[in-house]
């Protein structure tokens, strides 16, 4: 069996696509080597004490895990040096990083969440790595907090890695969603799925429901319809997930299809979600777009909210089309 590896793809996207440009697909390639990286610190856990908090913590007042701080440190030495880069921000780092004036610069943006699902690490569940790549619009001026600040429209890529039972990476430069599995043995990603598609229909849905009493009227009727199933206004039984690890749960969507929601609340007014438009949910809803799902706020398609701020919060509802469009509609209504 001919296996195509992910320098391959990326080679063939560049080629005959004409999807990514040189400069995208070492970029691209670079994370995924940090990926790797990641990965065998993820896997060594308790033998090299990856378990446990840092003792820090981030800008988002957030205990920083060990492996949130590694995974940080991972993907920012792998990306400084190659030259395809104006800057990077990552959720661990209270303001966005330019590429220091000794290495060459490029025109991309890198953004991430080193460690997904962070509350995971120490109970030995799928956790994740998460990236959006932008294309910078300043002509080779300094970086600024603004120059980060465009909508998800612009990314140019965007993927992210689970670690779990196999470790994945998938993939979107906008011309489908792609995924690699990593042969550990050969250290390389094998191209295992192509053109993933995320069925229309569901019966399954991902929130996590002790937040209910804090949930705005439309996400609260959307779910007591579930909840009710076959007697219900549905007509049909629904189940349950929450794994707690975004990508984990992202992943499950992008397989067998479901909804997923973290809708704003009522315990904090002043954060319109939890998770975090321009590393989170950007690059999420790219995928999930590009697998033939749909991601908004419950107002407007997330990839065209304009970001004020690099840490900034949103409402997430994502996954198989015709529940998104139906949850959405509720907020409209
Ligand atoms: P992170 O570990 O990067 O901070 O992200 C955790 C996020 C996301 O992965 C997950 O969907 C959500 O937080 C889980 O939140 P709850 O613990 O509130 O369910
Ligand atoms: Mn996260
Ligand atoms: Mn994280």
């Amino acid at each position: 069996m001919r296996r195509t590896t992910l320098t391959q793809f990326l080679v063939e996207q560049q080629r005959s696509a004409r999807a990514i440009k040189p400069e995208l697909r070492l970029l691209i390639e670079v994370v995924a080597r940090a990926c790797k990286a990641i990965a065998v610190n993820v896997g060594k856990g308790a033998l090299a004490g990856m378990l446990g908090n840092a003792g820090t913590e981030n800008v988002q007042g957030e205990a920083q895990k060990k492996l949130d701080v590694i995974s940080n440190e991972i993907l920012m030495e792998a990306n400084e040096w190659g030259g395809h880069l104006a800057g990077m921000a990552s959720e661990e780092m209270e303001t966005f990083h330019e590429i220091p004036n000794r290495y060459p610069k490029g025109e991309y943006l890198l953004l991430f969440d080193p460690l997904d699902g962070s509350s995971n690490i120490d109970v030995n569940v799928s956790i994740g790595t998460i990236f959006s790549v932008l294309k910078s619009s300043d002509e080779l001026g300094p970086v600024t907090e603004k120059s980060f600040l465009l909508p998800g429209t612009s990314q140019v890529a965007a993927g992210y890695a689970v670690y779990g039972p196999t470790t994945l990476l998938v993939l979107t430069v906008g011309t489908g969603v792609h995924c690699f599995t990593l042969d550990r043995e050969m250290g390389s990603w094998v191209l295992t799925q192509s053109n993933m598609t995320i069925p229309e229909d569901t019966k399954e849905f991902a929130i996590n429901m002790s937040n209910m009493r804090h949930w705005e009227p439309p996400v609260k009727r959307y779910v007591d319809e579930l909840l009710q199933g076959k007697e219900g206004p549905r007509g049909k039984d629904f189940n349950m997930r929450w794994v707690a690890s975004m990508v984990a749960d992202v992943h499950r969507i992008l397989t067998r299809g479901g909804i997923f929601m973290y809708p704003r609340d009522k315990r904090e007014p002043d954060k319109p979600g939890k998770l975090r438009l321009m590393y989170e949910a950007n690059p999420m809803s790219f995928i999930v777009e590009q697998a033939g799902g749909a991601a908004t706020n419950g107002h407007q398609r997330i990839l065209d909210v304009r970001p004020g701020k690099l840490h900034e919060r949103v409402s997430v509802i994502l996954g198989s089309k015709n529940e998104v469009e139906r949850v959405t509609s509720y907020h409209l209504a």
